[in-house]
């Protein structure tokens, strides 16, 4: 026999026992998102790699190393999404979506980061994102992070995920700050670790992003954006904190939350597990007025974030607040020798016209009664309905039930979708 192939590492496989609990919570952000005037978008999978570079940055983790590019067969240049944001600014202006008007969108689905596996970090991985495009205030920004609070508490998370917020002002006034913090950390050269010395050439905002315990405390005492805002800036994200106070919701002001994709200004938020260990952050987002005009619209303000559905899950599991699943059948249908087939198959399709509710499976493969019981044992089914050649010459249907001890009862066929629909009421 020749080896199995295995899935690409960092690619998971997901069954009907997980694919369950995705869709439960799927369902309830696919709720909450339309209860707040969030229409679906799906959108391409791949897009050109300039559309990652000229919105994520180039000197970004995301685009220099962790990328899916490959050379298409007409010699295009194309990459596997890593998230969802530009192509839905993308998706927006070749649609003429955005002139004049403002569009509230959500998202789903797989992205792609050619990073280095391990628990809640994968290569592929899924998203639901959420895109307000077309307004600038804080008002919106208060809206969607209360959004995002909704479904924690929907979820039974709330109070096990904090809620860090900061604000990374103008591109003017960042650009005053930089210069700031390039100069400290020159300074302090000698203290920073090799990615962080990296970092001080092409992008020295994220060194205080830094995981790395030994840089905390000179991380810690750089300059501060906060202190280096511009009026405007300052006022923005008062008045969303002054939002979040009214509504009630907690949050922490993180300074160094600067995330890691370039295209985000002003407001800037993560929803953080202390249960998951490193890769805590659920949820991630924040504004990014400068992102509509870098890719050639006009310059449009929008603000979004992403949850990682993965993480999600996790965190649920993690605590032990993953909902129930539901056995997928209730009654389990065996039926015994070829005539019994094709009448079960005419009686089941009845009952499920009648009882549209019904998980019913019909038994296929033939096989004796034991077998076919066993099956039904193992299908996690309530009851067995039994159709063999005594029964269709009476034209009844016998009915076991599997888990309690009860006798058997005959019903006849027409009978049959009113006694389930009864037993199951
Ligand atoms: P992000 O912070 O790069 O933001 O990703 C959002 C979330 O996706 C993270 O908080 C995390 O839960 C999940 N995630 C990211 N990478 C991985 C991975 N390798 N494995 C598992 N989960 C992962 C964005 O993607 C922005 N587009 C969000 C946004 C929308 N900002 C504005 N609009």
């Amino acid at each position: 026999m020749s080896k199995t192939i295995q899935a690409v590492r960092g690619m998971n496989d997901l069954l009907p026992e997980t694919t369950w609990v995705w869709q439960h919570v799927e369902s309830i952000a696919r709720e909450i998102f339309s209860q707040y005037g969030y229409g679906e978008v799906r959108l391409p999978i791949v897009e050109k790699t300039e559309l990652s570079e000229r919105s994520i940055g180039k000197v970004t983790d995301v685009v220099e190393k962790e990328m899916y590019t490959f050379i298409d067969r007409n010699g295009e240049s194309l990459t596997l999404r890593p998230e969802g944001t530009a192509g839905a600014v993308r998706a927006g202006l070749e649609q003429g979506a955005f002139y004049n008007q403002v569009q509230r969108w959500w998202y789903q689905g797989p992205m792609f980061r050619h990073e280095r596996p391990q628990k809640g970090r994968y290569r592929q991985f899924y998203q639901l994102g959420v895109e307000a495009i077309g307004l600038s205030g804080p008002d919106i920004d208060a809206e969607m992070i209360v959004m995002t609070a909704r479904l924690w508490k929907k979820l039974g998370l709330l109070n096990r995920l904090s809620l860090e917020i900061n604000t990374l002002g103008t591109p003017e006034c960042r650009k005053a700050y930089r210069e700031l913090l390039v100069a400290y950390f020159t300074q302090h050269a000698n203290q920073l670790d090799e990615d962080s010395q990296r970092r001080l050439q092409t992008n020295p905002l994220r060194i205080l992003d830094t995981k790395n315990p030994a840089m905390r405390d000179l991380v810690n005492a750089a300059p501060k954006l906060a202190d280096h805002l511009d009026e405007a800036s300052r006022q923005h994200f008062e008045s969303l904190t002054s939002r979040l106070d009214a509504v009630g919701i907690a949050y922490v002001i993180n300074p160094n939350l600067v995330r890691g994709l370039d295209y985000y200004a002003h407001t800037v938020f993560e929803w953080v597990s202390g249960d998951l260990g490193s890769q805590a952050t659920v949820c991630g987002g924040g504004r990014y007025d400068g992102l509509i005009g870098q890719l050639g619209g006009q310059p449009t303000p929008a603000i979004g974030f992403a949850m990682g559905l993965e993480r999600l899950i996790l965190l649920l599991e993690t605590l032990g607040l993953l909902p129930e699943v539901p056995l997928p059948t209730q009654v389990y249908f065996i039926v015994m020798g070829e005539a019994a087939e094709r009448q079960g198959l005419v009686l089941a399709e009845q009952l499920r016209d009648a009882l549209p509710h019904l998980h019913l499976m019909l038994h296929a493969g033939g096989g004796g009664m034991k077998n076919q019981f066993k099956r039904a044992d193992k299908s996690g089914a309530q009851l067995a309905l039994i159709l063999g050649e005594a029964e269709l010459a009476k034209q009844e249907v016998a009915i076991k039930s599997l888990r309690e001890e009860k006798p058997q009862v005959l019903v006849p066929f027409a009978e049959l979708a009113n006694y389930l629909a009864q037993v199951f009421a």
